[in-house]
C-alpha cells in the first residue's frame, strides 16, 4: 500500500504543472526590437487631440458605449430594481444612468488590500454586499482606474479574469492561488537573503531583467520590482512553482492583452486604466513632483496624456518604440512587448527616486532611527554601484518632437517615469475628469496613508482639486467642494466615514461629478482597526490579510449611524441614490430628488455651509493593533523583530540592486568588450554590513551572480537611438 501511495505521488508530480515543459519561459519579460512597424504612410501610431477637441481611442469609446447600453443597463436594474426602495420609478429614467468610475489610490499592499476589500463591499457577487444593497455598484461602473497599490489590485482582477475577491486574494483551490502575502515580497523565503530558495527566486528575477537589458532596453530597479509584483499579482505563480524556472511567471503577459481576457471580451468589466507620473528628462529630482510635471495613462490600448500641454497618445503595443515625429528610424525598428503586465504595475509604482533620498539621507515612511540605520547600510552597500538613472521606470519616449512648444520632454530620447502618487495626486482621478469620457459620479477607494496613523486626511484629494483648476482646467472637469485643509477633513470627520461630494450642482448638466468617498477608517463599531498598517509593509500573514479584508469589507457595506457605534440599515438604498442621482437631470423635465434620497443626502453628503462634525463619530479606535504580533518572522534581532524583518525585507532590496546593477554593467561592459568588473569589485570589498546581518560571506555569493549573468545566450544587439 505505501509503495502504491509513493508510485501514485511520484506519477502525481511528474505530471504536475511544474514538471511539464511549458512554453512560457522568464527570458520572455524581454521585448521584441526591430519588429516590422506598421506603414507610417497610412497609419499612425500616436494620436494627437487638443484639450478644446478631445478624443478617446476608438476601441476605448466602442467598449465602454457597448457596455453601457446592454451590461451596465441590466446592472443598474438588478441592483436597483424598479427604484421604488429609492423612491423612483426607474423606467421613467429611460435608460439614461450615470456613467460611473472608481479609482484606487496608492498605497503599497495596505491600498491593494484596502481597495479589495473596499471592491469586495461592492460586488453584487458577495452575498452581504448583495444583502446590504452596496453590491451592485461595481457592476455600473464603466471605469476603474489603479494607481501605485492599487494598480496591483486592478491589474490583478483582469490577468486572473476578474474572479470575486475571495478567489482572487486567498485562491480557489484550482487554477487561482491567491496573492499569498505571506510571503515576503523582495526576500521570500525569509530574511536570509543567499538561503537557496532566495538565490532561486533572485536568479530568476535577475534573469528576466537580463534578457531585457541584453535586447537592448536600458532597465532599471523598476524592472526587478515589477518582476516581484507579477509573482503575487499574476495568474502564472503558486506555491509550487514560486522558486523554479517551470513558469514565466507572468513575464510574456502583456497590458495590450487585456483586450483578449474572457472576461473584458464579454464586457463584464469596467475599463481598467493606470496612472503614472513623470519626472523631467535628465532631472535627476528626489524630491516629490510639482503640479506641472506631466501625468500619463495606460489604457489596454494607449499610452497617454490628457494634461493639455501633451493631449497625445500613443498605440501601446508599440510601446517601447523610440519615435521622432511619430515615426519610427525605419519601418523595421519597432518595438514590442514592452508593455509587460508587471512592469505597467511596477512603473505606476515606481518611487525608488523618493525614498532613497540620498540628499536628505531619509526614507519617506521610517522614524529617523529606522531611517538612519537602513541609509546608512545602503549607502555602504550602493555607494558604488548606483546611478541615478536607475531609479526610475525607463520609457523610450514615442512623443519625440509632439507639441514641441508646449512639452517639455518633446526633446527627449527617454521618459522617466515614476510612482502616479509623486505629485501629491495619490488617487487616481485624472482619467475619471477627463472632460471626454463625461463621468457623472467617481467613487473612491481611499486607502491613502496621509496621518501619523496611516489614515487618510484628504490631502490627495485637496491636490486633484487643486490641479484640475488650474493645470487642468481645459482639459478636466473640477473637483467638487471639499474641505480646504487636511484640518478641515480631520474636525468634520468626512475622512473617517462614507461621504458624498458635489450632491447640489448649480449647474444642468452638473458642472462637476458626484464623488462618493469611501475611506479606510476605525471599524465603526468601536473595535481595533488592523487595516492602518504601513505603506512599506511587504508581507502579510494570511490571517492579517483575511481579518484586513473582513474589517474593510464590513465598514464598506455598513455607512455610519451618527453618535453611535451600529451600521446603517439604509445605507445600501443611500448609495444606491448617490450612485444614481444624476439621472434626474439627463431627462426632461427634471425628476426631483425623492424623499428617501434627500434624507439619505443630509446624512452623507457633505454641505460646505453645515459642516459635519468628527464627533458624530464615537469610539473610533485610531491606533493600529496588529491581529498576528508574532508574525512571521521567527528570530529576534537585536534591534527587535519588526527591525529584523523590515531590515531582512530591504537587505533583499538591495541585493535586487546589486544583482540588477552588476547585471547592467554586465552589459554594458560586454557591450563594450570589457570584461573588467571594477565597480562591482568595489561593492565586493564592502561586504562586512551584510555579514553582520547574516553571518555570511557575500563576496563569494555575489560571483554567482555572475556565472549566472555569463550563462545567457548572445542574441544580436540592438544598435539603435538609445
Ligand atoms: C528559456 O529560454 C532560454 C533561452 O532563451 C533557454 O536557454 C532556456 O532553456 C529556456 N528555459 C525554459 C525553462 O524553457
Ligand atoms: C475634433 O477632432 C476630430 C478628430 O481628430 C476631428 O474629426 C474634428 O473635426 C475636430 N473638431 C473640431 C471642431 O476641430
Ligand atoms: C447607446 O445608446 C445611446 C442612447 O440610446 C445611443 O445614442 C448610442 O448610439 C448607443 N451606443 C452604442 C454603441 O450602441
Ligand atoms: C413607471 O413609469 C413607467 C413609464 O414611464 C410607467 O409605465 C409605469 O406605470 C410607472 N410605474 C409606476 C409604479 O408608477
Ligand atoms: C492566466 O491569464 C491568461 C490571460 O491573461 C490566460 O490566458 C491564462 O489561461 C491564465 N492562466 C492560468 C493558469 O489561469
Ligand atoms: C532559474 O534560472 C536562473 C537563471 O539561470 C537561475 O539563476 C535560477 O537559479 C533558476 N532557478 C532554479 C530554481 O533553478
Ligand atoms: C543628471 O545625471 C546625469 C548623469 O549622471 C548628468 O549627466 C546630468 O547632468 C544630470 N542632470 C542634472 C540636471 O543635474
Ligand atoms: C496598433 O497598431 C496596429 C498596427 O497599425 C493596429 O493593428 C492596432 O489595431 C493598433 N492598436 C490600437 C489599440 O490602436
Ligand atoms: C504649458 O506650455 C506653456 C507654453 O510653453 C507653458 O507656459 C506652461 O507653463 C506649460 N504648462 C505646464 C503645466 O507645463
Ligand atoms: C495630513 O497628511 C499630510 C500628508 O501626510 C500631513 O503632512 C499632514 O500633517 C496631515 N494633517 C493632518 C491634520 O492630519
Ligand atoms: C463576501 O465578503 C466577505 C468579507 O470579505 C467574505 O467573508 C465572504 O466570504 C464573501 N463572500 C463571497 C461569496 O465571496
Ligand atoms: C532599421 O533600424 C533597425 C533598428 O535600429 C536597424 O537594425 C536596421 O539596420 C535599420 N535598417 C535600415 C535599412 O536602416
Amino acid at each position: 500500500m505505501p509503495s502504491v501511495l509513493l508510485l501514485l505521488a511520484l506519477l502525481g508530480s511528474a505530471l504536475s504543472q511544474d514538471t511539464l515543459p511549458s512554453q512560457d519561459n522568464v527570458t520572455d519579460y524581454a521585448p521584441s526590437l526591430n519588429v516590422e512597424c506598421p506603414d507610417f504612410s497610412t497609419t499612425s501610431l500616436i494620436r494627437e487631440f487638443t484639450p478644446q477637441n478631445q478624443t478617446l481611442h476608438p476601441s476605448e469609446v466602442q467598449y465602454v458605449e457597448g457596455r453601457l447600453n446592454k451590461t451596465v443597463q441590466d446592472a443598474w436594474n438588478a441592483w436597483l430594481g424598479d427604484g421604488s426602495g429609492l423612491g423612483y420609478n426607474l423606467s421613467a429614467f429611460q435608460g439614461h444612468f450615470p456613467k460611473v468610475g472608481l479609482a484606487i489610490p496608492g498605497g503599497g499592499l495596505r491600498a491593494a488590500q484596502y481597495g479589495a476589500g473596499c471592491l469586495s463591499g461592492l460586488d453584487a457577487r458577495n452575498d452581504s454586499s448583495k444583502a446590504a444593497g452596496t453590491g451592485g455598484l461595481l457592476q455600473v461602473a464603466s471605469y476603474m482606474t489603479g494607481l501605485s497599490g492599487g494598480s496591483w489590485v486592478t491589474g490583478s482582477l483582469f490577468f486572473n479574469n476578474w474572479p470575486t475577491i475571495k478567489d482572487l486574494v486567498f485562491g480557489n483551490g484550482g487554477n487561482l492561488d491567491g496573492w499569498k502575502l505571506d510571503l515576503p515580497f523582495v526576500s521570500p523565503d525569509g530574511d536570509n537573503v543567499f538561503s537557496k530558495d532566495n538565490q532561486y527566486f533572485y536568479g530568476s528575477i535577475l534573469w528576466s531583467v537580463i534578457a531585457k537589458a541584453q535586447a537592448g532596453i536600458d532597465t532599471s530597479i523598476t524592472d526587478p520590482w515589477s518582476r516581484a509584483i507579477s509573482y503575487h499579482f499574476l495568474n502564472q505563480t503558486n506555491r509550487h512553482n514560486f522558486f523554479t524556472n517551470s513558469t514565466a511567471h507572468g513575464a510574456g503577459q502583456l497590458w495590450s492583452d487585456i483586450p483578449r481576457i474572457p472576461a473584458f471580451q464579454q464586457g463584464l468589466t469596467p475599463f481598467p486604466l493606470i496612472v503614472a507620473d513623470s519626472r523631467p528628462s535628465g532631472d535627476n529630482s528626489t524630491a516629490a513632483l510639482g503640479p506641472e510635471s506631466v501625468v500619463y495613462e495606460i489604457s489596454p490600448f494607449e499610452f497617454a496624456s490628457y494634461d493639455p500641454n501633451l493631449s497625445a497618445a500613443m498605440n501601446l503595443s508599440y510601446a517601447g518604440t523610440h519615435l521622432s515625429n511619430g515615426k519610427a528610424v525605419n519601418g523595421s525598428a519597432c518595438v514590442k512587448g514592452f508593455d509587460q503586465a508587471g512592469f505597467i504595475m511596477g512603473t505606476s509604482a515606481s518611487l525608488f527616486n523618493q525614498i532613497f533620498d540620498f540628499a536628505r539621507n531619509t526614507l519617506q515612511g521610517f522614524d529617523s532611527s529606522d531611517s538612519n540605520t537602513i541609509v546608512y547600510i545602503l549607502q555602504r552597500q550602493l555607494r558604488s554601484v548606483r546611478t541615478r538613472a536607475d531609479d526610475v521606470a525607463n520609457w523610450p519616449n514615442p512623443f519625440n518632437g509632439i507639441k514641441s512648444s508646449t512639452f517639455k520632454d518633446s526633446g527627449s530620447t527617454w521618459l522617466e517615469l515614476i510612482d502616479g502618487a509623486s505629485n501629491g495626486e495619490n488617487i487616481p482621478y485624472g482619467p475619471l475628469f477627463v472632460k471626454a469620457r463625461g463621468l457623472d459620479v467617481v467613487v473612491t477607494l481611499e486607502g491613502s496613508a496621509d496621518d501619523l496613523n496611516n489614515w487618510p486626511n484628504g490631502t490627495g484629494a485637496i491636490q486633484t482639486s487643486s490641479r484640475l483648476s488650474s493645470i487642468l482646467r481645459s482639459s478636466h472637469q473640477p473637483f467638487p467642494p471639499i474641505p480646504q485643509t487636511a484640518a478641515d477633513w480631520v474636525s468634520t470627520g468626512v475622512r473617517q466615514r462614507a461621504t458624498f461630494f458635489g450632491c447640489d450642482p448649480v449647474q444642468t448638466p452638473a458642472e462637476y461629478p458626484l464623488v462618493i468617498y469611501l475611506p479606510n477608517a476605525p471599524p465603526i463599531t468601536g473595535d481595533d482597526p488592523v487595516t492602518n498598517t504601513q505603506t512599506f509593509d511587504l508581507t502579510y500573514p494570511l490571517k492579517h490579510t483575511q481579518l484586513f479584508l473582513d474589517q474593510v469589507h464590513f465598514n464598506t457595506i455598513s455607512g455610519f449611524t451618527p453618535n453611535a457605534n451600529t451600521p446603517d440599515p439604509n445605507f445600501g438604498i443611500c448609495l444606491q441614490c448617490a450612485a444614481v442621482d444624476r439621472a434626474r437631470t439627463k431627462i426632461t423635465p427634471v425628476v426631483s430628488r425623492s424623499s428617501q434620497c434627500s434624507k439619505c443626502f443630509q446624512q452623507y453628503c457633505y454641505d460646505p455651509l453645515h459642516p459635519p462634525s468628527q464627533s458624530e463619530l464615537p469610539n473610533r479606535k485610531l491606533t493600529f493593533k496588529d491581529p498576528t504580533p508574532l508574525g512571521l518572522s521567527k528570530v529576534e534581532g537585536f534591534l527587535g523583530e519588526n527591525k529584523f524583518k523590515l531590515l531582512g525585507g530591504l537587505i533583499g532590496l538591495v541585493a535586487f540592486i546589486a544583482a540588477l546593477t552588476g547585471g547592467l554593467i554586465w552589459w554594458k561592459k560586454r557591450r563594450e568588450r570589457q570584461m573588467q568588473y571594477d565597480r562591482v569589485k568595489d561593492f565586493h570589498d564592502d561586504s562586512d554590513t551584510t555579514r553582520m546581518w547574516t553571518g555570511q560571506d557575500r563576496s563569494s555569493r555575489y560571483s554567482d551572480y555572475h556565472a549566472e549573468a555569463y550563462e545567457l545566450p548572445t542574441q544580436p544587439k540592438w544598435t539603435g537611438p538609445s
